[in-house]
């Protein structure tokens, strides 16, 4: 792969190490360890060494997207399926479609579609539920690698026989807490595994005995790896935890050992106040999904409430509880509905009544959290521009004739909001992960740089 491994970088770089604003490092040099991470930034007016891949003045480099909830099976349903409740949809769509990774081929070919057009539209990091399936989980972390994408991949638990159906369920619970550390260790031991990492994946409380909850709470101790699920979705897993153990979700997977420094809970919307101190308290995190909630959700995530009390978010698409793949789509919604949020839906609703004041956040934030924020989440070093940091970028053509970017003569780095809420796929010129070149093709100013 061709890259900027033991190089450096040219160019205007925007990042948001903080809510609500960007930093701009206007014509710096970025040198890229050969292992991938930044080892050191400056001006470019101090020289310009040999070998520079130097970027034209009209592009400028931001930080992969971290995409914090992806289930890389639900690939092929993308855009499909959106009419019925979550616990209808997942009997009737959803579990149907997962159980077909039993085919590895169908796995192989699904998962390397995914896994590429993530990459081509700026995802440098997923989080992946994959499916019960233990081969086709191992060939997910497998083709993350291959193709370069930083990726936690996790083999999904669902052992309850009353929630699930005979053709897809874990065994027992021992079998899915003993497949489990297996793909944990198998992806340990990929060969020259520079960035993927296993996930213990729960599907939720729904779906889970507690024995296998307790199990894999154990094996999240013992391993230190991540764990993700689903937490308070909707008003019906909500309301499902409730009656089972007269707790919320929180304070259940709590209980069983499941909220950690690197647990990340998916959606979160019905999140009471005590949980949210609990989640901050444990150093979890939540992926905000603001387009699938309006699917599935039944409410909107209080996400500046959650920030305020200083809980890590970061944002997921989804897939396909959403109907976009595209992070950039994700920020945009989680601008869209915290609005809608503020004002309240109802014109009927007098306005002193319709809304949830300070609700709102701004496209910066949002895009801090598709970045920076995920990285935090997952407690990684990845999401800004920074030394010690992993070199996962991407390089906005703002002047691509097939893009969506219209700037009428401005400069890119002084126009980042118009830039963020028009960019589309075609002006993503390139995508680095750890240095390497993982889709696209970047132009350089110079000569052809050394491969
Ligand atoms: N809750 C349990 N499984 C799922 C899933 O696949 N998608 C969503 N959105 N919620 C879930
Ligand atoms: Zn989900």
């Amino acid at each position: 792969m061709t890259g900027v491994r033991g190089r450096a970088i040219r160019g205007t770089f925007v990042h948001a190490p903080k809510r609500g604003a960007v930093e701009v490092l206007e014509d710096a040099l970025i040198f890229v360890g050969e292992d991938g991470r930044i080892e050191r930034i400056a001006p470019a007016a101090g020289g310009v060494p040999e070998g520079t891949l130097e970027l034209p003045a009209a592009q400028i480099v931001i930080p992969g997207f971290v995409d914090l909830h992806v289930h890389a099976p639900q690939y092929p349903q993308l855009g499909l399926a959106l009419d019925e409740p979550l616990e209808v949809w997942l009997g009737k769509y959803t579990f149907p479609l997962e159980a077909r990774y039993a085919d590895l081929d169908f796995a192989r070919e699904a998962y390397g579609t995914l896994v590429r057009d993530l990459l081509a539209g700026g995802t440098t990091t997923a989080l992946y539920f994959a499916t019960v399936h233990r081969q086709a989980t191992e060939l997910l972390a497998e083709m993350c690698l291959a193709e370069g994408q930083r990726a936690l991949v996790g083999k999904v638990v669902m052992d309850l026989a009353e929630s699930c159906p005979d053709y897809y369920r874990d065994a027992s619970p021992e079998a899915a807490i003993a497949d489990s550390r297996s793909v944990i260790e198998a992806i340990r031991a990929l060969p020259d595994n520079d960035r993927v990492l296993p996930v213990i994946t729960p599907r939720f409380i729904p779906s889970c005995t507690d024995e296998a909850l307790a199990g894999l709470g154990a094996l999240a101790a013992e391993c230190a790896c991540h764990v993700q699920t689903h937490c308070s979705e909707s008003d019906w897993a909500h309301g499902y935890a409730l009656e089972r153990y007269g707790k919320t979700d929180a304070e259940a997977l709590d209980g069983f050992g499941l909220l950690t420094r690197k647990t990340v809970l998916a959606h979160s919307v019905f999140l009471t106040d005590a949980d949210m101190d609990r989640v901050k308290s444990r150093g979890a995190g939540v992926a905000h999904c603001a387009l699938s909630n309006a699917y599935f959700g039944n409410a909107v995530f209080p996400l500046r409430r959650a920030l305020e009390k200083g809980v890590h978010v970061g944002l997921g698409t989804d897939i396909s509880g959403g109907p976009s793949a595209s992070m950039l789509d994700a920020a945009r919604m989680t601008v869209a509905v915290s609005r809608m949020l503020q004002d309240g839906v109802d014109a009927t609703d007098s306005r002193e009544t319709r809304g949830v004041a300070n609700s709102r956040v701004d496209l910066l934030t949002a895009f801090h959290l598709a970045t920076a924020g995920g990285g935090v989440a997952l407690d990684l070093d990845i999401g800004l521009f920074r030394p010690g940091y992993h070199f996962d970028a991407l390089i906005i053509d703002a002047t691509a004739e097939a893009g969506t970017i219209r700037l009428f003569g401005a400069q890119a780095a002084d126009r980042i909001e118009q830039i963020l809420y028009t960019a589309s796929k075609p002006n993503i010129a390139a995508t680095f992960v750890g240095g390497d070149l993982v889709s696209g093709r970047p132009e350089s100013t110079t000569a052809s740089p050394p491969s």
